[in-house]
C-alpha cells in the first residue's frame, strides 16, 4: 500500500486515504449566497473520483464577509439541509467533507462597505474602514453561530480560512495590521478569540483545520518562522494547511511542490499535521512528500477541476489497488 492511499486519522475524523480536494471558490451561489444543485454535482464528482476528503470553497461567516456575491455563505440557516445532503452523498463515498470558514475582510468585492483591521487598501482595490472592537467581536461571534450550523450540517471538519491576505490573514501579518490596540500588539489574538469561538460550538472530539500563508513574499511580512511562533501560541487547533501568499499583489514564482519547505517547517517545528500542495499534478511527486515526512496530506486543487478522476488514476500510476466506486467497476 502506498502512503498516499493509506488511511489517516485525527480524533474521530477518518480518511481513507490521503488526497484532499483543496478549498476552491466556484463564485457559482445562488442569491443569497446558497449553495446549488451545480455545487453538489460537482463536489459529488470528486467524492466519487475518490479523494479522501472535500475540504468546501471559502465560506463567508456574514455577507460583507464574502470576496463576490457569488461565494457561498454560511450565515444563513436555510443552508445547512442543503449542505447535510452533500454531506450526506459524500459519506456514501466514504469522502470526509470539510467546510472553509472565511471572512474577505479588505478583498472584499462586494457591495457596501469593508472592513480590515486598519484601513490599507489591498492594491488597486477600495480603502476598507478600520474594524472598531465591536465589530470585531461581531465577527467572532459569525464564525461562531458558522460552526454551529457545520455540525448541524455533519460536516467532519471545519478549516478556518487564515490566508491568501483575507481578513484573518490581515490580523496576523504586521504589512496589514497596523493597530496599536490589542489586536495589534498581538497579531494573533484575532485568530486565537475566532478559535475559542468555534470551539464553543464545534465538538472537542471534531478536527478543526486552519489554513495559513506560511510566507507572505515580501521582507516585512510573515515568513514559516513567525507562523509558527504564532501556532506555538495558539490552542485547539488539529492540523494546518499550508499555503502562501496573497496578502500582497507580489507574483509568486511558483513550480511543482514550491510550498512544500514550508509545510515541512510547519511539521516539525510547529509540532502539527500538515496538509500541503501547491502545482502538485503527479501522484508520485505526492508520494515522494508523503515519504520524506514533510505532510500528512496532500490537497490538489486545479488537477481535480481538470479531473475529477485524479485518485483513480493515481492508484493506478502507483500501482495500488483501491475500491472504485461500484457503478463504474466495469471501467477500472
Ligand atoms: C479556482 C480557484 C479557487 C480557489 N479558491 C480558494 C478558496 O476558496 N480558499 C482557499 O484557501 N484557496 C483557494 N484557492 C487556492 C487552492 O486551494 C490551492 O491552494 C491552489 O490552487 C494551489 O493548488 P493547485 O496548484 O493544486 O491548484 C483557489 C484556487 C483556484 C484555482
Amino acid at each position: 500500500m502506498k502512503l498516499l492511499f493509506s488511511e489517516f486519522k485525527l480524533k474521530n475524523l477518518h480518511l481513507k486515504n490521503r488526497i484532499v480536494m483543496a478549498p476552491m471558490c466556484m463564485y457559482s451561489a445562488a442569491e443569497d449566497s446558497l449553495f446549488t444543485p451545480w455545487h453538489y454535482v460537482h463536489y459529488l464528482t470528486r467524492s466519487l473520483g475518490g479523494v479522501g476528503a472535500i475540504i468546501l470553497e471559502a465560506t463567508a461567516v456574514v455577507a460583507e464577509g464574502r470576496i463576490t456575491e457569488g461565494d457561498l455563505g454560511f450565515y444563513q440557516d436555510e443552508q445547512i439541509e442543503r449542505f447535510r445532503n452533500l454531506v450526506a452523498a459524500a459519506h456514501e463515498n466514504q469522502t470526509a467533507v470539510g467546510i472553509q470558514l472565511a471572512h474577505a475582510g479588505r478583498k472584499s468585492r462586494t457591495k457596501g462597505k469593508i472592513f480590515a483591521p486598519s484601513p490599507l487598501p489591498y492594491p488597486g482595490m477600495n480603502t476598507p474602514e478600520k474594524l472598531t472592537l465591536e465589530g470585531i467581536k461581531a465577527i467572532i461571534k459569525a464564525f461562531g453561530r458558522a460552526a454551529k450550523r457545520a455540525e448541524q450540517a455533519g460536516f467532519d471538519f471545519i478549516e478556518i480560512h487564515a490566508a491568501h491576505g483575507y481578513l484573518i490573514n490581515q490580523f496576523l501579518s504586521p504589512l496589514t495590521n497596523k493597530r496599536t490596540d490589542e489586536y495589534g500588539r498581538e497579531r494573533s489574538l484575532f485568530l486565537k478569540e475566532v478559535i475559542e469561538e468555534v470551539r464553543k460550538y464545534w465538538p472537542k472530539e471534531k478536527a478543526l483545520w486552519v489554513r495559513v500563508s506560511a510566507e507572505e513574499y515580501d521582507p516585512l511580512g510573515n515568513h514559516p518562522q513567525d507562523i509558527v511562533r504564532i501556532l506555538k501560541e495558539l490552542s485547539g487547533i488539529d492540523l494546518i494547511d499550508v499555503s502562501s501568499g496573497g496578502v500582497t499583489d507580489f507574483k509568486v514564482n511558483s513550480y511543482p511542490a514550491y510550498q512544500i519547505p514550508y509545510s515541512e517547517t510547519i511539521k516539525k517545528l510547529a509540532n502539527l499535521p500538515t496538509a500541503a500542495g501547491g502545482l502538485i499534478t503527479d501522484a508520485k511527486q505526492a508520494e515522494t512528500v508523503l515519504k520524506e515526512g514533510k505532510a500528512d496530506l496532500i490537497y490538489f486543487g486545479r488537477e481535480l477541476l481538470r479531473n475529477p478522476y485524479f485518485p483513480l488514476h493515481a492508484a493506478k500510476a502507483l500501482g495500488t489497488e483501491i475500491i472504485w466506486p461500484k457503478q463504474y467497476i466495469r471501467a477500472k
